[in-house]
């Protein structure tokens, strides 16, 4: 908690640290109610700076010894959170006890208890609350960690790097680790408890047997499988992809239920979300399965791009996480449908990413300031990210990119270095001016591409104007062009692909066809094109754009099917969809022939892969159709999106109905790709099925209670709830509590279905939920899936006419604000865009805002979040 206003920490500001700590030895004693830290750092002066800052934050010092001599209060000062010594030589040893209280520890940062066990989180800035130590990602040092505890509670004892010796005496057990690679503190982890291990071993390209081990509470054993399996497959990827391999004969990762985010690098021992890590056929569904694989390849990653290589600061952030994050997007794309991923990995960018960027919280990818650096794990950061590193890939090919990629990580290994570097090795690597690429790290806001498309017929060329702009963002204006790179294709009359030979050659890459748009305006002509052509624009999601074209409606329904770029076909769709949402919101919404028959054709299309036409098939989230206009009235859009989904869904009954039951085939659960597939659209089916006819609701009935996976019990209940009756619904629901109370991650889900639904998830359920034995303010788990669902997914009860929905919200802040300030600042997103709501919601929304801003003693995080959005 603060007193005075919070301070802003600025990039221009950086200096490099007085002092490294060339070692670094630990010794945790864990008693109960309170742990003691002993550390001992070998300090080595870097220039002529003779003053140390050590960070610490809710510590109790005990002891403090330089050089072997005793300290009093007068040989050090005491700031706000850190301890200064000054007048330091060239080398010191510094040793210092510290006492902590992991069991009060409610904001999961720095040494806490989840359940029985003990654990670790120690980035961004969790170090300092553990000891006293200079907590910044550019003081790298070889870490020596002994533990210990009482040997029959916690008989496993868990540090990074290799294990060296263990003991028991007197009833405690002592182990020692040491981690051989030099690293920030903010990849420390600990672990303390009882758990259970699965082993597993993988031989690296070179030879190397590394011992690979989960460790879980014993009732979840059975649920380690997967996870094993995708780390297998992620460090077998990492070696021919990225010609990357592993570094240490031991590869842990610890599953724990409390956790702020999914999961974290710490060097050698990963430490997991539970419900990002666990796993089994009845309690997983194929998406849990997907975001497992993703993750645990996304953790395992970061050992090069994040440990070997690291920040210099947080404001490098996206270094390491918008490549780790187009990493593991390449990974999931060669080990399913890169299509699909695409699509995916796309609608978040284009729903969750531009919200951030049209709200106060914009910024770069690489910010320049912040207040709180947990409040900027954004989806800019990492999506965003991932994105430009993305177009560098467009931009230089395949080969060029691994080729930029190879010298980064051998220039930089064992450095703590910036985004410009990375960038840097790419320009040297390809031997090209990146300059102005750059701008995409420093720029925030989302670019606008205006296109404009001319066809002569007599002449037989197409000209091409695009025209540029990025809107101003909260403390940015006056935006230059960015690169930014049009994959382009032209399509004849008969859907094939034409050839596209740009007047401007030295615009364009033949290999990738993308076209390099730099001005503010820029245009591009084609000759030879015998006929006109539709414009296939971006294909891919080539960048991370808004598109301002207006195809015509029997072009998108071309495209829809015949695009040979899946994600433009989907696009296509999406477009079309909107456009009936519009209508309906209008009262004019109708289907035309030629509407059913696009449908009718890519329902039909036993070719294509069943994930596509699941996605081909569905309509835009609500979310995604508000990002879509400047301003929007949530309950007007969800009226207007039920009434076409009720449209479609009797339009293409009987097909739907008939691919149901083709795709309802029994077998074995697994989850492989193509089952994933025809799981998907099978249930889709089942879903708009279910809305048009009471059969469909009676198949849901069936599938619900017969279902041998999670994927179809949740499908058929998520069916059950949306389109069945209110005695149908909640009867499904108390079933699958009975069923599951014991399992707290499906209980998870069992509370998601309720709270993001638009027929149950009222501000007084919720509230209801809320008091409810399953419910624990404590568990960020628990609390995303009531109220993070509820204010993200529930949009029509959320932004309800009355503004209970958001006084709701409001109160879970400031209850967090408290207890677990990161979770409450990230509860608060959709508060802060209120700007973009009708008058009305607006100002509700803005009162709440102030509401909690007048609770006054609010953390940096949820202060830097609510003031931002209050200018
Ligand atoms: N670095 C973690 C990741 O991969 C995210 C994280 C950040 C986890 C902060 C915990 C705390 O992506
Ligand atoms: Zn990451």
């Amino acid at each position: 908690m603060r007193d005075a206003q919070p301070k802003a920490i600025q990039l221009a500001d950086y200096r490099a640290p007085a002092y490294e700590v060339t070692d670094t030895h630990l010794r945790f004693e864990l008693h109960d109610g309170y742990t003691l830290v002993h550390s001992n750092l070998s300090l080595k002066q870097n220039g002529d700076e003779t003053e140390l800052l050590l960070n610490g934050q809710d510590l109790e010092l005990i002891s403090i010894k330089l050089d072997g001599k005793l300290l009093s209060e007068a040989d050090y000062t005491t700031a706000e959170e850190a301890l200064i010594l000054s007048g330091l030589g060239a080398s010191h040893t510094l040793e210092m006890t510290t006492r902590i209280y992991p069991e009060k520890n409610t904001a999961l940062e720095g040494l806490y208890r989840s359940g029985g066990m003990y654990c670790t989180q120690c980035e961004a800035e969790g170090f300092r609350r553990i000891t006293y130590y200079p907590d910044r990602p550019d003081v790298m040092s070889v870490f020596t960690t002994e533990i210990i505890a009482d040997a029959a509670r916690y008989p496993v004892l868990l540090s990074n790097g290799n294990p060296v010796s263990e003991k028991i005496e007197d009833g405690k057990k002592h182990v020692v680790w040491h981690d051989p690679h030099k690293k920030p503190a903010y990849l420390f982890a600990l672990v303390a408890g009882d758990l259970q291990v699965r082993d597993d071993h993988f031989t690296t390209c070179s030879g190397r047997e590394v011992l690979l081990r989960i460790f879980v509470e014993p009732q979840n054993v059975d649920k380690t499988e997967y996870a094993l399996d995708a780390l297998k497959r992620s460090m077998r990827w990492d070696e021919e992809v990225y010609g990357r391999e592993y570094d240490l004969d031991i590869f842990m990762i610890v599953a724990v239920d409390d956790f702020n985010m999914g999961a974290m690098e710490n060097k050698g021992l990963n430490i997991f979300n539970s419900s990002c890590v666990l796993a089994n056929p009845a309690t997983a569904t194929d998406a849990a399965y997907q975001r497992i694989e993703a993750i645990v390849a996304h953790e395992y990653f970061h050992n090069w791009s994040g440990n070997r290589v690291t920040c210099r600061d947080w404001f490098q952030l996206s270094l390491k996480e918008g490549f780790t994050v187009f990493r593991d997007a390449g990974f999931s794309a060669d080990m399913n449908s890169a299509t699909v991923k695409r699509i995916e990995d796309a609608t978040m960018l284009r729903t969750v990413q531009f919200a951030e960027d049209g709200g106060p919280m914009a910024h770069p990818v690489q910010p320049d300031s912040y207040i709180e650096i947990s409040n900027f794990y954004t989806v800019t950061i990492y999506e965003k990210g991932a994105e430009v590193v993305g177009m560098l890939h467009k931009i230089l090919g395949e080969e060029g990119f691994r080729k930029g990629s190879d010298l980064y990580f051998e220039r930089h290994d064992g450095q703590a270095v910036t985004i410009n570097e990375f960038v840097q090795a790419m320009e040297d690597a390809n031997d090209v001016d990146l300059t102005q690429f750059r701008l995409w790290y420093k720029q925030s806001g989302t670019p606008v591409v205006e296109v404009l498309t001319q066809y002569d017929h007599a002449a037989e060329r197409l000209t091409l104007n695009l025209r540029q702009y990025t809107p101003d963002t909260p403390g940015q204006t006056d935006k230059k062009p960015l690169w930014i790179p049009v994959q382009l294709g032209l399509i004849g009359h008969d859907g094939e692909d034409m050839e596209v030979r740009p007047d401007q050659p030295d615009f364009w890459t033949e290999d990738s066809q993308v076209l390099h748009f730099r001005e503010a305006e820029q245009t591009f002509s084609f000759g030879g094109v015998v006929e006109e052509p539709v414009v296939s624009l971006f294909r891919d999601f080539s960048a991370p754009v808004r598109i301002h074209y207006q195809h015509s409606q029997s072009a998108l329904r071309f495209m829809l099917q015949h695009d040979s770029d899946g994600f433009n076909r989907w696009d296509a769709g999406q477009q079309l969809m909107l456009h009936w949402i519009e209508l309906a919101e209008k009262g004019r919404f109708k289907f035309t022939q030629d509407d059913i028959d696009a449908l009718h054709t890519v329902i039909n299309d036993v070719e294509l892969d069943p994930a596509m036409v699941a996605y081909l098939l569905a309509l835009p989230s609500e979310s995604y159709i508000a990002e879509s206009r400047p301003q929007y009235d949530p309950v007007a859009i969800h009226k207007a999106r039920e009434q076409v989904m009720a449209a479609l869904a009797d339009t293409l009954s009987d097909d739907f109905k008939a691919c149901y039951q083709r795709l309802n085939v029994s077998g074995d659960y697994q989850p492989v790709p193509e089952d994933m597939a025809r799981r998907s659209l099978k249930n889709l089916a089942l879903s708009y099925w279910a809305k048009a006819d009471a059969e469909g609701v009676e198949a849901a009935r069936l599938q619900f209670s017969s279902a041998d996976n999670m994927t179809d019990q949740m499908a058929a209940l998520r069916t059950l709830v949306a389109h069945g009756n209110q005695a149908e619904a909640e009867q499904a629901l108390a079933e699958f509590y009975t069923q599951w109370q014991q399992d707290s991650l499906v209980v998870n889900q069992w509370l998601t279905v309720q709270c993001g639904s638009s027929k149950l998830g009222t501000p007084a359920h919720i509230r209801q939920l809320l008091e409810h034995e399953a419910f624990d303010w404590r568990n960020p788990n628990k609390v995303r899936s009531v109220i993070g669902a509820f204010a993200n997914q529930a949009l029509c009860h959320f932004h309800g006419a009355d503004g209970e929905g958001y006084k709701l919200l409001a109160d879970a802040v400031t209850r967090l604000n408290e207890s677990n300030p990161q979770i409450a600042s990230r509860l608060l997103t959709p508060l802060t865009r209120w700007k973009r709501l009708v008058p009305n919601q607006s100002q509700m929304m803005k009162s709440e805002l102030q509401r909690i801003m007048d609770h006054g003693s609010l953390s940096k995080d949820v202060y830097e979040v609510v003031s931002k959005s209050l200018m």
